[in-house]
């Protein structure tokens, strides 16, 4: 992130005094940050709090001539390397997914050819209203990026999704975001829909271990290397889907066109999850850990002090389970994985029931199959038709049969 900028676009809302926290988070990472706020926005903070923060100017509508002269709005919505919107209130998200621009925020988020991250704060049914969650589809068709909100008490004293995500998540999600190309592609209006047989369609991915913290120097941890959940993004997102993979800490690469959420534990694996839907399917590839230790110290366990003699383990959340159980919103298709060491289909059949979902691609991952961290992979498709054995293939293979899979049944 060092070197880079961001022009960061603070909206109204209670959660606005976050957006001073933010850009000084970001200040701190060495990305120059540049501001508006907008009028709403000026109601809850002032814009010499944010100059003085970020050390740059913050732009209001009171944008006047003298500034245009210095620097007009085409070009302060294209001198960032990424557009940050936080907190994006429904005003500001049903002007941008509109096309309606009255004022310096909106008509810069239109001027923009960078990518925009959206960070929503609003109220709970405000955020669940037809209309913004209308809003926020089209502007993640649109290519837009999201990070929150999240769930919990709001200042309004309600409870439920609406909060802006957490500062550091938010930095988070700047970094990866500011990690891939964040141009916008110009395009002719006929070529900016996505063509294949995913068009239009969402898919949610996780791939790759969670690492579930000891202390700051130890965690808990497993051997998957993510290369089958990246090649199932890349084929969904080669199939013109709109892919969000939810990875796990591995040395792999974003593919290409795909938006990579990185997260470290089983927990942060769940938010991003329920922050990325709704999705058309979701395929959960990631190898979670079941458990995380019930402590996780601030300072090095030292053995001077006593050292550890045994670690507590605390359950953590089966992301699959959930969102294959969601009540609201889940996905048409939920795909889980089960890797065992033996009597793999039975195993996972018990699996597939247990935890809801469509269909459970089953592998053998027993000593000597080298499918956990290699490049090849043997598995079985299970759903309520039975089961199906493919021949051992590169996880590149597997991927595209299992998206072509998943594309005849959401496209
Ligand atoms: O129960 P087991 O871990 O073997 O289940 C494997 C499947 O469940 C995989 O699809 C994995 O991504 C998912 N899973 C999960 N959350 C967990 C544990 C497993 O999503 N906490």
């Amino acid at each position: 992130m060092q070197g880079k900028s961001v022009l960061l676009i603070i909206g109204g809302g209670i959660a606005a005094f976050k957006a001073l926290l933010l850009a000084r988070l970001l200040g701190q990472a060495g990305v120059k940050v540049t501001s508006i706020l907008t009028r709403g926005g000026s109601e809850f903070i002032t814009p010499l709090s944010v100059a003085g923060l970020t050390k740059q100017k913050c732009y209001t509508d009171l944008f006047d001539l003298t500034d245009e002269a210095e620097m007009g709005h085409i070009e302060l919505s294209r001198a960032a390397d990424l557009v940050v919107c936080a907190p994006a209130t429904a005003d500001l998200l049903g002007k941008v997914a509109n096309g309606l621009a009255d004022d310096l925020a909106s008509t810069v988020l239109l001027a923009t050819d960078k990518k925009v991250l959206f960070a929503p704060a609003m109220n709970v049914r405000m955020w669940t209203h037809p209309s913004v969650q209308r809003n926020v589809r089209q502007l993640k068709e649109d290519g837009a990026l999201f990070v929150g909100p999240t769930e919990g008490e709001m200042a309004c004293g309600e409870f439920g999704p609406g909060r802006l995500s957490d500062p550091e998540n938010i930095v988070r999600a700047i970094n990866d975001a500011l990690s891939r190309d964040t141009t916008l592609p110009v395009a002719a209006a006929s070529s900016l829909a996505p063509s294949g047989a995913m068009a239009g369609k969402h898919v949610l991915v996780t791939a790759g271990p969670t690492k579930e913290p000891l202390d700051p120097v130890r965690y808990i941890a497993n051997r998957s290397s993510g290369k089958q959940g990246y090649a199932i993004a890349e084929a969904c997102a080669g199939m013109g889907a709109r892919v969000t993979l939810v990875s796990g800490p591995t040395h792999l690469p974003s593919p290409v066109g795909v938006d990579t959420i990185r997260v470290e534990t089983a927990r942060q694996m769940m938010t991003a999850c329920e922050e990325a839907l709704p999705a058309d399917a979701a395929i959960m590839c990631a190898a979670v850990s079941d458990y995380r230790p019930d402590i996780e110290t601030e300072h090095k366990i030292k053995k001077e002090r006593g050292g550890l003699t045994a670690i507590g383990l605390a359950e953590n959340p089966d992301i699959l389970r959930t969102v294959a159980q969601l009540e609201l919103g889940r996905p048409k298709l939920v795909v889980g994985f089960a890797a065992e060491t033996d009597d793999v289909v039975s195993h996972a059949e018990v699996k597939r029931r247990r935890k809801g979902c469509d269909w459970i691609v089953a592998n053998d991952v027993s000593p000597g199959t080298e499918a956990m961290g290699g490049d090849n992979n043997s598995v079985i498709l299970l759903s309520d038709d039975g089961e199906e054995v493919w021949d051992h293939m590169p996880k590149a293979a597997v991927a595209r049969r299992l998206a072509e899979r998943v594309a005849e049944v959401i496209g």
